[in-house]
This record gives structure tokens, sequence and C-alpha cells, in this order.
């Protein structure tokens, strides 16, 4: 097993996304089943208060009903079903899913989807003792911002498209230290500029197995999936052929 297969993080992006209802306990199982070593939520905070995993900014593709989360009560969403592929699942909490979740060997990637819960966030990974194996992300540079201030010992990643120099700059001097753009940024040289920069690089928005593939070769330190069955199989057909080569030479 060379460097990459050891540290590679496959997450399971929302759960494994493309079998179960995104963002539930239920695709979060099915994720860690099919072979992810991490993953991938969204928060946004209830009326009430709690903090849950939800992606949209409106509920309307995933319940049918046009509002935001942040007008109900987590009493009132639990009312909804999310259905995938013939299974379903209810909203979860960030506690519930910290309770099922802090104690395993994987890597937790917690996306703050609404600006001002920060603090609530770094608070709740503090009670489950999980802040060595979390990273807050956040395509809001104010979020993320607020993250270092509020909980300088949590790791944190960037969540972008391009990825300018000044980018990078400004990263360096917040101490983030993940570097998360979209996959199409993804090369080789990409990833080793980055690397020299001082970043983990981690990307979002693969589309599919060849997109996958890509991303994985160009050297990666990780990428968000919805189908982490495939990746882990892509992973460890790496490693036998690497272990076949290395046994040859
Ligand atoms: O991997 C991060 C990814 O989740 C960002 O995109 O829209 O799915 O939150 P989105
Ligand atoms: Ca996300």
């Amino acid at each position: 097993m060379n460097n990459i297969e050891k540290s590679f993080i496959n997450y399971a992006h929302r759960g494994a996304s493309s079998y179960a209802p995104e963002n539930t306990m239920l695709a979060f199982y099915t994720g860690i089943y099919m072979g992810a070593n991490g993953i991938e939520t969204d928060v946004q905070i209830t009326r009430d208060g709690v903090l849950v995993l939800f992606h949209d900014d409106n509920m309307l593709r995933l319940t049918g009903v046009d509002g935001k989360i942040s007008d109900y009560t987590l009493e009132e969403l639990k009312k909804f079903t999310f259905k995938k592929n013939s299974l379903c699942d209810k909203i979860a909490t960030l506690e519930d899913f910290l309770k099922q979740f802090s104690f395993r060997d994987i890597t937790l990637a917690i996306e703050i989807k609404q600006a001002g819960i920060e603090t609530r966030v770094a608070e709740m990974i503090r009670k489950y003792s999980a802040e060595k194996k979390t990273v807050i992300t956040s395509f809001m540079l104010d979020s993320i911002r607020k993250t270092r201030e509020c909980a300088p010992e949590l790791r944190t990643g960037f969540l972008t498209g391009p990825v300018s120099d000044a980018l990078i700059e400004e990263l360096k001097q917040m101490g983030v230290t993940e570097l998360c753009p979209n996959a199409e940024e993804i090369t080789s040289e990409s990833v080793i500029k980055w690397h020299a920069c001082g970043f983990n690089v981690r990307a979002w928005g693969v589309k599919n197995e060849e997109h996958m593939k890509k991303v994985y070769d160009a050297g990666a330190d990780g990428m968000t999936v919805n189908f982490p069955d495939k990746l882990a199989k892509y992973i460890n057909e790496r490693s036998i052929n690497c272990n076949s080569v290395e046994q040859k030479a």
C-alpha cells in the first residue's frame, strides 16, 4: 500500500446518497457498509434551535413542501419521510449523527450550510469528543473564519470552485488546512502545487466513475462521492496492482 492509499479518505457524500435517502442515518450506515472511511454531511438549524442534517436551502425537492428548515421545529420536521430507491428514513440531528459515528475510526466532514451556527456546531463536536476526526467545511468563507476563531482546535476545509493565488494566501493566513476544490480543478499539477502550499486536497462534485478515477489518480487526499462502494473497489484494485508491481520489482 502506498501513502496515498493509506491516508486517502473516501467520503460518503451526504451518506451513500446514490442508494439511500441523503443525509439520513440510513445513508450514513450504508456508506460505512460500502467501505467509506469518511462521511460528509450538511448542517442547518431548526426554528427551535436544533442542529439537523439537511442540504438544500428549500425543502421542496426532498419533501414537496415549499419552506426552509429554519421555518420548522424538530418535531414538525420529523413528520417528513425522505425516500430513495424504496428506502426511507427521517431527518437526523447532528447529535444523533455524532452519537453513532464519533467513536468510529472514520473522518467526519461537517459542512456548515447556514451562517451563524458555527459556535453551536463546535460545541456539539466537543460534547462528543470528535475534534480530532472532524473537518468543518463550508462554501462560506466567513463561516470558516468564525470556526477558526471559536474553535481553533478544529480542522477546517474551504469548499470552492477555481482556486486563485489570493485565495491560497488568505486560507493560509486563516490557518485553514484543507482545500476542497471542485473536482474539475483537480490535476496532478494542481495537487502538487497545493500540497506544496501545505494543504490537504479534497475534491467535491465528482460526477461519475471516470471522473472519480481521474481525481484519485491525480493524487488528491480524498473526495466526496455518492457511490462510495465504487471508490472503495477502485482503491482496492489500485492497492492490489501496486503490491503486485512491488513484488515483481
Ligand atoms: O463535498 C462537499 C460537497 O458536499 C459540496 O457540495 O452542494 O453537496 O454540499 P454540496
Ligand atoms: Ca455538502
